[in-house]
């Protein structure tokens, strides 16, 4: 199955769920109960659904990617707000209604905040050194992606722990270079973690991997 694929169905699906909320919630706080019941009534299928999707790609996704610990919070926050927003609408208690709306947006927050933060790690300093003569630019790129870009991407970029296959990658070498700079969904950009001999040498070295 393809990662990327079941990553943006997930996002596309977080997104409905909160709105959908978003307008329960509203129409909560207005008191505009016939409102509420009619929309309630609406939604009833598509939110069957998108719940359903929503947790077969979330498992999914935690099963190629493995817990963090903030993943587990942010899977903690959204589990719990289930049963306090059924309650909230059941009960007609905004309070409670609320509460399950900011509990699920933070774990969103959350999960963004996942993605930014890049450590800096270190790289074997015996292959780094551009003035050495025997200097070898894909030496250098494979141990910035062995600290970097391993625990996703794979040994060899094939076993992908949530990383796309690069193996299998498409992208030319400036639209990787591209990637790698600035990330994207589900990967954060390396501009401000890695130096601009970094990123060349990692480039170099993850177009070797290409088939
Ligand atoms: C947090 C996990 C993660 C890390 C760390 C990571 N990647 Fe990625 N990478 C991904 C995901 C997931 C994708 C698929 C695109 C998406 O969902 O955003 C991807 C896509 C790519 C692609 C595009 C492949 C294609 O053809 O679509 C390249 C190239 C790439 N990564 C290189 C790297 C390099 C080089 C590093 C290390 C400097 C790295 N990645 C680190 C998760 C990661």
């Amino acid at each position: 199955m393809n990662y990327t694929l079941i990553k943006q169905t997930h996002v596309v699906v977080v997104i409905l769920f909160l709105l959908i909320y978003l307008i329960k919630t509203i129409l909560l706080l207005a008191n505009n109960d016939a409102a509420l019941a009619k929309f309630t009534k609406v939604v009833k299928v598509p939110e069957m659904i998108i719940s359903t999707l929503f947790l077969a790609t979330g498992i999914y996704m935690l099963m190629q990617i493995g817990a963090s610990r903030l993943l587990i919070i942010k899977i903690i926050i959204v589990l719990l707000s289930i049963p306090i927003a059924i309650i909230g609408f059941k009960k007609k208690n905004k309070m409670l209604a609320v509460l399950s709306l900011l509990m699920i947006i933070m774990a969103y927050g959350l999960a963004e905040m996942n993605k930014k933060k890049i450590d800096k790690q270190n790289v074997d300093a015996s292959v780094s050194n551009v003035n050495d003569p025997n200097y070898d630019i894909k030496k250098h790129g494979e141990s910035v992606y062995t600290a970097y870009c391993q625990s996703c991407h794979g040994t060899g970029g094939t076993n992908g722990a949530g990383g796309a296959d690069l193996t299998l990658s498409q992208m030319n070498l400036k639209a990787m270079q591209a990637q790698i700079i600035n990330g994207s969904t589900a990967m954060a950009g390396f501009k401000d973690v890695l130096n601009e001999q970094e990123i060349n040498a990692v480039t170099a070295y993850v177009e070797t991997l290409k088939k």
